[in-house]
């Protein structure tokens, strides 16, 4: 099949390469020049593993341009990923989704397109997006006549480090259009992926459980409400843990052999149990508060959603409060942060954990190093006025420092030759905020351990 794909940040690009990869034949449009000369010459502008390889495995099939007019015409499916950013009072600022979708309107000229909204866009939006393409499309002149189109949402479920193995071997597919016609494209689309009929490429083999992919075909409004009810489940799975691991340590239980006792129950299954700093990145911090602010409409609470905020939040704080407790004072104090980006695998650094309880110590007048294995050049590009703050080596950040945090639980953190550094602090209090180091073998190098949760 023909498809276009406008925008080709993290959902855009691996949805452009997947489908490519998997013989259909794909134009990512994107209007950053810059991107898309990196794209044309075979780079990624995101780190994601695996992504290069793709793109190689998948460029006989694939077409990168700024312009609308080269990708959807005749394009059976046109993927709409951009960027959907918190506005002020929470809810996506649907800006780029707007022009994205007058531009495409403009450019439409197949007998039939499937126009999808694979951005996480607030539940309604499919209408609305339907509305500005029909407004758009019939400011026309050149207006084709044999034309239809119509909105289709496709949510996407991906991970950032795992977003191509996600890809290939989703758990499930929703598709969700009020048009039967669109959901049958669809679904010849994502058949080889429903089937499992393709090789997998060289260096992500095929899971031995993945057999055939269930697909949810549904409607409009259902597919957008699936996006955000999966992930603020996901994000309150997290928070309720961690809220878990602040009693087990006031009680004297151990929260490791709690998550893993509990999760033992399939009802409940033991993923997205590991308690630690919170949750951070682009998903869960912006759709749980936008799942809020569209129950505000409807002048409904959603207090639950509210409350896996909130813990996710007091989980930056206790970070803050336990070295407090510790050093009693912490002006003046170096403090170490191990890890920027919001996970490991992952240059992101939206929402981070660590660009939080960064700011909370400075507040209080601790001097605050971070160290990022992948992570820093985009640190500085963000961040600039932060930058003095990055170390680009670990003895930089152990020299002479009050206290270490493990934020990020990057493979190079837990694999440390920790006994090396030890000798470098001036105090060797390490605040393990992914309770993931082993208490006694930190003790036996001669750390002071301290646990983010019981
Ligand atoms: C998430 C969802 O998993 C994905 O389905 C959705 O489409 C986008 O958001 P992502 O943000 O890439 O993906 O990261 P994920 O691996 O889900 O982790 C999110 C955050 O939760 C990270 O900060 C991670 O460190 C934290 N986390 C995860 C925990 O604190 N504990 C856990 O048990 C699991």
């Amino acid at each position: 099949m023909k498809v276009c794909v406008v925008g080709t940040g993290y959902v855009g690009l691996t949805t452009g390469v997947s489908l490519a990869f998997l013989g259909h034949e794909v134009t990512c449009v994107d209007l950053d020049q810059e991107k898309v000369d990196m794209l044309r010459g075979g780079r990624c502008p995101i780190y994601e593993p695996g992504m290069e390889e793709l793109l190689a495995e998948a460029a006989q099939n694939l077409t990168f341009t700024t312009s609308y007019a080269e990708g959807v015409p005749g394009a059976d499916v046109v993927f709409v990923a951009v960027q959907t950013p918190s506005a002020p009072d929470g809810s996506p600022d649907l800006r780029y989704l707007r022009s994205a979708a007058e531009s495409v309107a403009q450019s439409l000229d197949h007998e039939f397109t499937v126009v999808v909204n694979k951005s996480t866009v607030p539940i309604g939006s499919g209408n609305w997006v339907d509305a500005i393409l029909r407004d758009s499309f019939a400011t026309r002149t050149d207006r084709p006549e044999n034309c239809e189109f119509s909105v289709a949402s496709n949510p996407e479920f991906l991970r950032e480090g795992n977003a191509i193995h996600d890809t290939l071997f989703p758990d499930r597919i929703v598709i969700g259009s009020d048009n039967p016609r669109a959901l049958e494209v669809l679904n010849q689309l994502y058949r080889p992926l429903i089937n499992q009929t393709f090789t997998p490429p060289s260096f992500q083999p095929r899971p031995d459980d993945t057999t055939a992919v269930p697909l949810v075909s549904t409607d409009l409004a259902s597919a957008e409400l699936i996006k955000y009810a999966a992930n603020a489940f996901l994000a309150l799975k997290i928070s309720y843990v961690n809220e878990i691991g602040q009693l087990a340590g006031k009680v004297g239980a151990d929260i490791t052999e709690v998550a893993r006792g509990i999760g033992l129950d399939q009802r409940i299954g033991s993923r997205f149990l590991e308690p630690g700093v919170g949750w951070g990145g682009s998903c869960f911090g912006k759709d749980t508060k936008a799942l809020i602010a569209t129950a505000s409409e409807y002048k409904y609470d959603m207090p639950i959603v509210q409350a896996a905020r909130d813990v996710n939040q007091r989980q930056r704080e206790i970070a803050v409060e336990r070295l407090q407790s510790e050093l009693r004072i912490l002006k003046g104090r170096k403090i170490g942060l191990l890890g920027v980006a919001f996970k490991p695998n992952t240059d992101d650094l939206r929402d981070s954990p660590a660009l939080d309880i960064a700011s909370l110590l400075v507040a209080r007048g601790a001097r605050v190093k971070l160290h990022d294995p992948i992570a820093g050049d985009r640190f500085r590009r963000e961040y600039p006025e932060m930058a003095p703050h990055l170390s680009d080596t670990l003895d930089g950040v152990f020299d002479d420092c009050d206290a270490i945090v493990l934020v990020t639980k990057w493979a190079q953190y837990l694999e440390l030759d920790w006994g090396k550094f030890v000798g470098l602090m001036r105090t060797p209090i390490v605040l393990d905020g992914r309770n993931v180091l082993d208490q006694e073998r930190m003790e036996r190098l001669g750390y002071k351990y301290i646990a983010m949760a019981g």
